[in-house]
């Protein structure tokens, strides 16, 4: 295991992209490589509100979540139990408790809210918690929400990597070069590149299109027949085979991203 110095503490790295392209998965096994080949304290947020599958594939699921919090700080004020000022000073600790720990790394869910109609609360609370706890951690590996809502609110503002995972469409680049407009706009980014997940055939096509909008490639990871049988099963990701085939570009991903010349480049 490698003690290595990172050039940014902390290193907040955000997964992004459309839905179904491979977020999660990419964000579990991206966790496994940094967990395996690296001494740092990591911490994982499942920051999609509607498909919170992350925790599972990392076998670390929290009791409670960001929206619990919330909720419960709400209708604590409504019943006047605590004053305003007991609650602000206790919210930091309620978030601490959120954290479930593992072995290799930590992991805090935003969680799923009651009234589906919107997320802004939980995701202005999920904010302040990145930005509050992020100082206690080496790396933040963030799996967001399809879409931009995210990034347009700012959520992910100080983020220094942002990573966008792209299946083999034309349309999921496009997705890829709006999400990059609105990253300029609303967040620090100091890095951004696409990742093309579930490579197989003839992809040409979309590296010229890749090229085209100046869109830079980071990694291709290949359609892993591995990925397919643990989904299918329910088998937590983390628990992925070595030798799996898309594990050999998560390695060069992983490696690039955390090389002291990438972030300065
Ligand atoms: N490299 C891959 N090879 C095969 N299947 C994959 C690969 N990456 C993702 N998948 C499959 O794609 C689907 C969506 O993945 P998921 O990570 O849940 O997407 P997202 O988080 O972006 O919504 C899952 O069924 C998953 O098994
Ligand atoms: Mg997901």
């Amino acid at each position: 295991m490698e003690h290595k110095k990172l050039i940014k503490k902390p290193l907040i790295i955000a997964v992004v992209g459309k839905g179904g392209v491979g977020k999660s998965i990419i964000t579990a096994l991206l966790a496994k490589i940094v967990s395996q080949n690296y001494n740092f304290k990591m911490l994982l947020i499942d920051a999609d509100p509607t498909h919170p599958h992350l925790s599972n594939m990392v076998k670390l699921i929290p009791k409670i979540s960001l929206e619990m919090i919330r909720i419960d700080v709400i209708n604590k004020t409504l019943d006047k139990e605590k004053s305003i000022q007991e609650l602000a000073e206790n919210i930091d600790f309620e978030v601490y408790n959120a954290i479930v720990e593992g072995k290799d790394f930590s992991l805090i869910s935003i969680g799923q809210p009651e009234d589906p109609g919107c997320f802004c609360p939980s995701n202005t609370l999920l904010r302040k918690v990145i930005e509050s706890i992020s100082k206690d951690f080496d790396i933040i590996l963030i799996d967001c929400e399809a879409g931009l809502e995210q990034i347009n609110r700012m959520v992910i503002k100080s983020v220094d990597i942002i990573l966008i995972v792209s299946d083999l469409s034309i349309r999921s680049v496009e997705t890829a070069n709006t999400l990059r407009k609105s990253a300029k706009k609303f967040t620090n980014y100091k890095k951004l590149g696409v990742i093309l997940n579930k490579v197989k055939g003839n992809i040409e096509h979309i590296v010229n299109k890749l090229e085209e909008l100046n869109l830079p490639l980071l990694a291709r990871i290949p359609e892993d027949p591995n990925i397919t049988e643990f989904d299918a099963k329910g088998s937590p990701i983390i628990d992925l085979p070595n030798n799996s085939k898309s594990l050999s570009s998560i390695n060069k991903l992983v490696e690039k991203m955390l090389s002291s010349k990438y972030l300065m480049e």
